[in-house]
């Protein structure tokens, strides 16, 4: 077993191919490049820490015997509400099935209902087509995945190493590689192929059911060295996030509607039939402005205000059964799930934009990929269809085993540098916008936008980002020398530098998002203006974004 993990000192400067993030994505594009190519991955905490590890409700293919790709296109083309790319959602829904088999194949214990595959239902699907494993289909996935990535020895895993930036050739703008953040250490690493899986942004909104790394990192970088991004306005807002003081945005799973959960509001009344004939299983960004839109009419307080989720219509073993990771979190924050509705409000879940790709995972950048959360592929549009991620992620990761790369000069990297810089005297600046920008994110850019407050954010958020950029660190980590590695003395570095760089990632995620909402003047999927409330033909499009520039691009 490959259990290499490489210290600053023993790591090797060139890689064929590095793999940025440990979720899903990075983990099965890992094992798909062919072993012919010495692979880096890298992670900026421990291995399984993701969004993909937290999945609960399953993974979509149709396997079902009255089921086929074409009802999944349907669906997902459906909940995309326009703005799919369909050749991209033929691509996902015809190669969902033999995803599911490989994941079999590699030992994913999916659950079985009398020797078959258990199929469950999920908001917006026309089938119960979700695969799961419990309420932690995710862990399942990514255990799995991990040990198998760990036993190849072809590819060296590095974790707690934050990629800082990419490093362009000056001349031919091609992507060489990447610098990184790793034990007290920058350190500048080449491949010829570098691929972003950093997964998603949540961290950007102060109700976010994402984990702490989500930091819009990969969106970040690539959009710095100029890849084109798309559609970063379309976030999906999750209806059912735990809503318990103190507690994190916990989710309960859409399954646990699936399998005839209400959602009722103080008075004990189901009130989703109110705002669309599919209730509580409306696309979800239905259901959660049908949540935000009910709080707005009946709590005297609506932006802390909850409602619930009763789950006391469906048979006790079955929940025991289906949700005991569930049961377990609601215990911990003292809900007693049979006994009680959960309290529940919506939460940033899921972002649909992200770096722009083609089937074959490439970016606008050569030699740049994009896979996972972090990309855009055209397969979720404006709205994610529910268990359509980690089936993305696993389906376009596959298509890496065709990778070709060619190869680069090597230039030896330059000697080690010492510093001492220490940046204390800044952090406690950079740690208050840190905390301020989640809650005017939610503010601005949350369930319901219009043009006055998104305005007003960007004014905001533009102020964070030239007073974080004019702070030695910032100036630091954004003028890194190319090729030049870097031991810190001080043993606070590595932490002043990781919060800054996320900070600076953060608000450049912010200002893309805030800027795309105010660009596009129409509703639309998981976008909702209370200024435009009405779909618009003429916004059929994709946002595209490069540099400073945003314009429109066709649907294919
Ligand atoms: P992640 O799994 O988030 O992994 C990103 C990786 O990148 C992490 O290892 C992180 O540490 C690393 N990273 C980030 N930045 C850097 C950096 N700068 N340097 C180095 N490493 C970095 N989807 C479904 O289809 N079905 C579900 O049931 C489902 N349930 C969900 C439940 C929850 C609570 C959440 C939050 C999401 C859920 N989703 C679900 C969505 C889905 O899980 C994610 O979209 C998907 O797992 C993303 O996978 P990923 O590999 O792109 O990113
Ligand atoms: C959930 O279990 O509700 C999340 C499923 C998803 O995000 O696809």
């Amino acid at each position: 077993m490959n259990t290499t993990n490489y210290s600053s000192s023993n790591l090797p400067s060139q890689f064929d191919i590095i793999i940025v993030g440990s979720g899903a994505a990075g983990l099965y594009a890992t094992l798909c490049l062919p072993e012919k190519y010495r692979v880096l991955l890298v992670s900026k905490d421990k291995l399984r820490t993701g969004s993909s590890k937290w999945a609960q409700g399953g993974i979509a293919a149709a396997i079902g015997d009255d089921d086929s790709p074409q009802l999944h296109l349907k669906d997902t083309l459906h909940a995309g509400a326009g703005i799919c790319d369909r050749a991209a959602v033929e691509f996902l829904v015809e190669n969902a099935p033999s995803a599911i088999d490989s994941l079999l194949k590699l030992g994913v214990a999916f659950d079985r209902k009398q020797n078959k595959l258990a199929t469950t239902l999920e908001a917006a699907h026309s089938r119960p087509r979700v695969l799961h494993a419990q309420d932690t289909t995710g862990r399942a996935i990514v255990d799995i995945l991990t040990a198998k990535v760990l036993a190849k020895p072809n590819i060296q895993v590095l974790p707690q190493a934050l990629a800082l930036s990419l490093w362009l050739n000056p001349q031919t703008h091609r992507c060489q590689g990447i610098s990184i953040l790793h034990e007290n250490q920058i350190i500048w690493l080449r491949a010829n192929a570098i691929v972003l899986a950093t997964g998603g942004g949540g961290q950007i909104f102060a109700k976010t059911t994402n984990p702490s790394v989500s930091t819009g990192d990969g969106v970040a970088l690539a959009w710095r060295s100029g890849a084109v991004v798309r559609d970063l306005e379309f976030v999906q807002f999750h209806p059912t996030a735990l809503s318990q003081p103190d507690a994190p945005h916990f989710l309960i799973s859409e399954a646990v509607r699936g399998e005839g959960a209400h959602l009722v509001d103080i008075e004990g009344r189901r009130f989703a039939f109110d705002y669309h004939p599919q209730g509580e299983l409306a696309p979800r960004d239905v259901v959660s402005r049908a949540i935000f839109s009910h709080l707005e009419k009946t709590a005297p307080n609506p932006a802390n205000a909850n409602v619930y989720l009763d789950l006391r219509g469906i048979e006790t073993a079955k929940i025991r059964y289906r949700f005991p990771n569930i049961i377990q979190k609601c215990q911990e924050w003292g809900i007693n799930l049979f006994q009680q509705p959960i309290p529940v409000a919506p939460a940033a879940h899921y972002w649909m934009g992200g770096v722009a790709v083609d089937l074959m995972n490439a970016t606008s950048i050569e030699g740049l990929y994009a896979i996972g959360e972090t990309a855009s592929t055209g397969v979720h549009g404006a709205n994610r269809l529910a268990s359509n991620s980690l089936l993305e992620c696993i389906v376009f990761a596959a298509q890496l085993h065709k990778l070709e790369v060619e190869t680069i000069n090597i230039t030896e990297v330059e000697s080690l540098a010492i510093e001492t810089e220490d940046w204390s005297g800044e952090i406690e600046e950079i740690e208050l916008i840190r905390k301020k920008l989640p809650a005017v994110m939610w503010h601005s850019a949350g369930i319901c936008r219009t043009q006055s407050i998104l305005e007003e954010a960007i004014v905001q958020v533009s102020h964070w980002r030239s007073q974080l950029a004019n702070l030695e660190i910032s100036k630091y980590i954004l003028n890194l020398p190319p090729n030049q590695n870097i031991q810190f003395q001080s043993v606070a570095a590595q932490a002043q530098l990781k919060l800054a760089t996320e900070t600076l990632n953060l608000l450049d995620i912010g200002y893309l998002i805030l800027k795309s909402a105010a660009f596009r003047t129409e509703s639309r999927g998981g976008h909702y203006r209370t200024d435009y409330p009405e779909t618009s033909e003429t916004w059929q499009v994709h946002t595209v974004v490069e540099g400073d520039v945003w314009q429109t691009s066709p649907i294919y």
